[in-house]
C-alpha cells in the first residue's frame, strides 16, 4: 500500500502545553545524543492529539529530536498505525479482517462501514464524524469479530451490534469496550468451566474493560490533562507539587456556571499515605487503578479520608475527575465508610486482593 502525507496540510502543529511536557518527559528516559529514540512515542501523542500525523507534526517533532525530516517521515510511513490522512472526528474504526474475524462476520462489519461511513477505507463519512480501514489479527482472535474504535477494543460483535454501536458514537456516547455478546472475557461460549466467579453477571467487567471505562480516553483525543501524564520519575516531584498547590485542572476551569450546583470545598488532603500504607482503594466499586492513581495524586490514600465527604467535598473531588457523577453514582462515601471500618461490600467481596 502506499503511504504518502496527505494531499491538503495544516499550517503549523504545536503540542498543548501538557502534552509538551509529557513529550519532553519522555526524552528524559535516552542518553543524550539517543533522543531520537522517543520519535514513535512522540509521533503517537501527536496522533492521540490530532487524530492524525500531519506533515507540521512530523517537523516539529523531527526538530524537537534534532533528526532530519526524512528519518521521520521513514518511520511515520513505515508503520500502518500512523494516520496519514485525516480521520472522523469522533471515530476511526479499524475492522479487523484477518482469519478468525474474517470467518465469524467481519465481512459483515466492513459492509456495514462501507454502507454507513464511506465506500472506501481512509476516506471520512458525509457528517465528518467516522472513518474506517481493513486492519490485520489485532490479537483479539477468540472475541472475534473484533473492532478496533479509538484506544479500545469492541468485541464478540454482531451486526446489529456494531450498527448499534455506531448509532452510540454517534449519539455522543461512548459503548463500553470489551465483549459485546454477554461474555466476561474469553471465556467458552457454552460458559466457563474453570474459574466460574469470572463469568458475565457474576463479576464486575473484565480488567481491559474496567480500565478502558476508568480511564475514559476511548475516543477522545489526548489534550495533555489526562493524570498520569508524566513519566514516573518526573510525576513523583509533580504530584507533590499537584498537592502543595491544591490542583486547578482544565475541567473546572471551563466549566459553566450554570451547572455548578453545589459549592465546592477542599476535603482533607494528604501529601503521602500514613505508616500503615495506602489502603486499597480499588474496592470502591467504581475506582480501577488508573482511578486510584489519580485519587492518590490528589492526596487521597484511605477509606476514613472518603468516608466523610460533603456534598461540597464530593463536588470538589468530581470536578478533578474526567468523569462526574460517578462517586455518587456509586456512592463511594457509604462503600469507604464500610471498608474503613474493617467490612466488605458486595463488590469488594469479589475483588482480587492486594498484596
Ligand atoms: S483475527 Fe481478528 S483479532 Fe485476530
Amino acid at each position: 500500500m502506499l503511504r504518502r502525507l496527505h494531499h491538503t496540510q495544516p499550517e503549523t502543529f504545536a503540542f498543548t502545553p501538557a502534552n509538551q511536557a509529557w513529550a519532553e518527559g519522555q526524552l528524559t528516559k535516552f542518553p543524550e545524543g539517543r533522543q531520537a529514540s522517543g520519535v514513535i512515542p512522540l509521533l503517537w501523542r501527536a496522533q492521540e492529539q490530532e487524530g492524525w500525523l500531519t506533515q507540521p507534526a512530523l517537523e516539529y517533532i523531527a526538530d524537537m529530536l534534532g533528526m532530519a525530516y526524512i528519518r521521520v517521515l521513514e518511520v511515520a510511513t513505515f508503520y500502518f498505525m500512523f494516520q496519514l490522512q485525516p480521520v472522523g472526528s469522533v471515530a476511526h474504526i479499524q475492522v479487523c479482517g484477518t482469519l478468525s474475524c474474517m470467518i465469524c462476520g467481519a465481512e459483515d462489519l466492513i459492509g456495514i462501514c462501507k454502507d454507513r461511513i464511506a465506500a472506501n477505507a481512509h476516506e471520512i463519512s458525509a457528517d465528518g464524524k467516522f472513518s474506517w480501514e481493513e486492519v490485520e489479527c489485532l490479537g483479539a482472535c477468540t472475541n472475534a469479530p473484533m473492532v478496533q474504535v479509538g484506544k479500545d477494543y469492541y468485541e464478540d460483535l454482531s451486526a446489529e451490534r456494531f450498527n448499534e454501536i455506531l448509532d452510540e458514537l454517534a449519539a455522543g456516547k461512548v459503548p463500553t469496550p470489551g465483549p459485546q455478546n454477554g461474555r466476561y472475557a474469553a471465556e467458552p461460549l457454552g460458559g466457563a468451566i474453570a474459574l466460574a466467579e469470572y463469568e458475565a453477571g457474576k463479576a464486575p467487567l473484565n480488567a481491559s474493560a474496567t480500565l478502558a471505562t476508568d480511564i475514559g480516553d476511548t475516543i477522545k483525543r489526548i489534550d495533555g490533562t489526562e493524570v498520569p501524564l508524566l513519566t514516573p520519575w518526573v510525576r513523583k516531584a509533580a504530584a507533590a507539587d499537584v498537592v502543595a498547590k491544591k490542583p486547578e485542572t482544565k475541567k473546572r476551569d471551563t466549566k459553566p456556571a450554570e451547572t455548578q450546583t453545589v459549592a465546592e470545598a477542599e476535603p482533607e488532603i494528604l501529601s503521602a499515605a500514613r505508616d500503615g500504607g495506602a489502603d486499597d482503594l480499588k474496592l470502591i466499586k467504581g475506582v480501577g487503578p488508573k482511578l486510584e492513581g489519580v485519587l492518590n495524586d490528589l492526596g487521597f490514600y484511605h477509606f476514613d479520608q472518603i468516608e466523610n465527604w460533603s456534598a461540597e467535598q464530593i463536588e470538589w473531588v468530581d470536578n478533578r475527575l474526567k468523569f462526574k457523577g460517578r462517586i455518587v453514582r456509586d456512592n463511594w462515601t457509604e462503600q469507604a465508610r464500610i471498608l474503613a471500618s474493617g467490612g466488605e461490600t458486595a463488590f469488594s467481596k469479589k475483588a482480587p486482593k492486594e498484596g
